[in-house]
């Protein structure tokens, strides 16, 4: 009867203005207690400060939504009860208010629950017949000890032609996807180009204090929260850091609303986005790949006349590479996956910044100048039978990498090495490779270079572009073929080769 009467009188108000607190004490309070506590002595679990009801309100709704059963630890208790489920009885709207309701009371300080974001998730699981189970849901969305960056996040794609960043309040948004695991991410968005993006989530401040708010993006992109815009990098262009831009804000602790705006012209794409401040003391990324960039460099050089091993995303090579920066500022990285050397570059070697963020993912560019590209391909390219068998350091960290093809074995050996220089009496910067054929099988054919602008000077010299010079010594041959250049290795010999940039 008093149900009947408060639902009623409820009904009657607007649908925005549902009562969380009324129709907590309806729904809830006989199992968890008019003070969150769990009711009759704590017989039930309780709601106030239970991460259940923390961080990520997709847990507490899926709960709601399809009820509880078997084993959950809140609070360092055990319980092993049934709730039965809600959802059948409660609108989208009634669960929304009782969740907002349940995630600012009893010392719970959490962000509100939309109707809209139970909405998505009844409909995400509309198949679901059964309880859930404490593991099952933990999948899904751990524990805030282990919270996504972004609570409660929702994303919409839109479709369109855009120079500038639209408003998209005035644009038709495609579904409303549920985004898990609490990163921006246009993976999923199903086009590459002419579309646009908007994310919206919570984020939470560890304290109160001023915020900064790294962006970058291909094409434009901003930040918004609470309303109010962070940084924006509008227009057209390349995601390589060039455009990239802070903004700082501050915050007060707790969750802020999170908007995050995208478009897409024509070609590449991307989104990446970090933040930081009191309690985030480097970078965190909010985004699937961080931004490229900005200040706070974090150089990695090698020390006391030791070479040092970088093992990281690099930019313009493959995944597998493997970064050696030598003393005296000569840098090479090594593709694991092409078994071959990619990229060598002269100065600074990297920047570790990015890498030092989260999981370090995305790629970095060599820190330094005269980067040289020497391949992008497989150094036997019809050779599908070669495996890389990894690499050994000698005492100054010069490295060698050694590569099985069938019976024979290469070994791809580096070391910094002094050009002569007969102009001036100046050193110009240069690296020495030494590569040697093990074991019994047929001559073999290793690329030197895929790049068009390499031409062989005689069969012992080669020139990449104005400022590169390649030199070798040995029984060796330099052949030109498709606009490639090899280096001609017959077996149990070896062949050394001095990679010079010239003044
Ligand atoms: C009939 C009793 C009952 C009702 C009504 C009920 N629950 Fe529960 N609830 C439980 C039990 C029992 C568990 C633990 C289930 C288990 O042991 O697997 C639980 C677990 C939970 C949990 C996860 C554990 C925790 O304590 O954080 C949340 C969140 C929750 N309930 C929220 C709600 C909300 C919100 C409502 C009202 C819409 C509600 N429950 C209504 C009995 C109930």
């Amino acid at each position: 009867m008093i149900r009947i009467a408060l639902l009623s009188s409820l009904c009657a108000a607007p649908l925005l203005a549902q009562d969380g607190g009324q129709l907590y004490t309806m729904y809830c309070s006989a199992c968890h207690g008019t003070d969150g506590k769990g009711a009759t002595g704590g017989q039930f679990p309780p709601l106030s400060l239970s991460p259940w009801v923390e961080g990520d309100a997709a847990r507490a709704v899926k709960i709601v939504l399809h009820g509880l059963h078997g084993e959950v630890e809140v609070d360092g208790r055990t319980f092993n009860l049934e709730m039965p489920p809600q959802g059948g009885m409660l609108p989208d709207d009634q669960i929304a208010a009782i969740l907002s309701h349940v995630r600012i009371s009893w010392g719970n300080k959490e962000s509100q629950v939309s109707a809209d974001f139970v909405k998505s998730i009844r409909a995400a699981n509309a198949e679901r017949k059964t309880p859930w189970t404490a593991p099952e849901l933990l999948k899904l969305h751990p524990l805030p000890g282990v919270r996504p960056p972004i609570a409660n996040l929702l994303s919409q794609v839109y479709q369109g032609e855009w120079q500038q960043l639209p408003d998209f309040s005035k644009l038709t948004p495609g579904n409303i996807e549920e985004e898990h695991d609490g990163k921006i991410s246009i993976a999923k968005a199903g086009f590459t180009e002419l579309f646009g993006m908007v994310w919206q989530g919570d984020l939470t401040a560890p304290q109160d204090g001023e915020y900064r708010f790294r962006l970058d993006a291909d094409d434009g992109a901003r930040i918004i929260l609470d309303g109010q815009e962070v940084v924006k990098v509008d227009g057209m262009g390349p995601m390589n850091g060039s455009r990239a831009k802070d903004g700082k804000i501050k915050l007060t602790a707790g969750p802020h609303k999170l908007r995050v705006e995208y478009f897409e012209y024509h070609g590449q794409e991307g989104i990446a986005i970090a933040w930081r401040g009191p309690g985030i003391p480097s970078w965190r990324s909010l985004t699937d790949k961080p931004p490229t960039g900005g200040p706070d460099p974090m150089p990695i050089a090698a020390k006391d006349g030791r070479a040092v091993v970088y093992r990281n995303f690099i930019a313009g090579t493959t995944p597998r590479a493997i970064g050696i920066g030598f003393p005296g500022g000569v840098n090479l990285a090594y593709s694991a996956d092409h078994l071959a050397p990619e990229l060598i570059w002269t100065g600074d070697f990297m920047d570790g910044s990015r890498h030092w963020v989260d999981r370090g993912q995305g790629d970095q560019p060599p820190a330094g100048e005269d980067v040289v590209k020497l391949s992008g391909t497989p150094i036997f390219p019809a050779e599908k039978e070669a495996r890389f068998r990894g690499y050994k350091l000698d005492p100054a960290g010069n490295p060698t990498f050694a590569v099985q093809l069938g019976g024979q074995t290469l070994l791809d050996s580096w070391k910094p090495a002094d050009a002569p220089d007969e102009q001036a009496n100046s050193r110009q910067p240069a690296l020495q490779r030494h590569v040697s054929l093990k074991g019994s099988g047929p001559a073999l054919e290793i690329l030197i270079s895929d790049s068009a602008e390499a031409k062989p000077i005689d069969d012992q010299e080669l020139s990449i572009g104005d400022h590169f010079h390649l030199h070798t010594e040995g029984e060796v041959d330099l052949i030109k073929r498709d606009g490639k250049t090899y280096l001609k290795l017959s077996p149990s010999t070896s062949a050394t080769l001095d990679y010079r940039w010239k003044p």
